[in-house]
């Protein structure tokens, strides 16, 4: 008989480590009610935000730490996004410099959940740069141990 309590047993998700030059879904997301515009359709800056984590997650996964945003070198809205639009944004890292990052996202949507209706409607380049604990730049690679 299935146990409905909380099992704390490590179940069957599939974990492998991320190679952060190769595109990987970083972020997918219901677009809520929540984070419309004026007009009702998903506000720009709350897809400028899931952007931004979605890079920094791949500019992480190089830096083995942290990172924080240096700047939005292009931002490309291609299509609008709709309240109940399933937003998935994919990253990797395109460049790496001393303690700088820059990471490609790609943002796709389906529609009304349905696979057929998958179109790409952002896409974007933000360099991060890797940092100490004293928030000053640092080699972007890996720490090792
Ligand atoms: C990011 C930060 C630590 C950089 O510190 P800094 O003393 O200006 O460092 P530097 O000028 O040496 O630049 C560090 C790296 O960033 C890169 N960089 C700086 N400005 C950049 C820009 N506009 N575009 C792309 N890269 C940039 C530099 O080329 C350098 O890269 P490299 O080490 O690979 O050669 C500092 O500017 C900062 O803390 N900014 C605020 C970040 C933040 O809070 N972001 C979230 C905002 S809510």
């Amino acid at each position: 008989m299935p146990d409905t309590e909380t099992d704390a047993r490590t179940t069957e998700i599939p974990v492998s480590p991320r190679d952060p030059f190769k595109p990987e879904l970083a972020i997918r997301v219901l677009a809520m009610p929540a984070d419309t515009n004026a007009a009702g359709d998903i506000f720009g800056g709350w897809l400028m935000s899931q952007v931004d984590i979605a890079g920094s997650i791949a500019a992480y996964d190089l830096a083995g730490g942290r990172v924080v945003t240096v700047a939005v070198n292009a931002f490309r809205f291609l299509k609008p996004v709709y309240v109940g639009d399933l937003v998935s944004c994919y990253s990797w890292v395109t460049e790496v410099g001393n303690s700088s990052i820059e990471v490609r996202i790609d943002v796709y949507i389906e529609r009304n959940r349905n696979a057929d209706e998958v179109q790409k409607v952002a896409t974007a380049v933000l360099t991060y740069v890797a940092i100490d604990d004293k928030g000053r730049p640092r080699s972007a690679k890996r720490r090792s141990g």
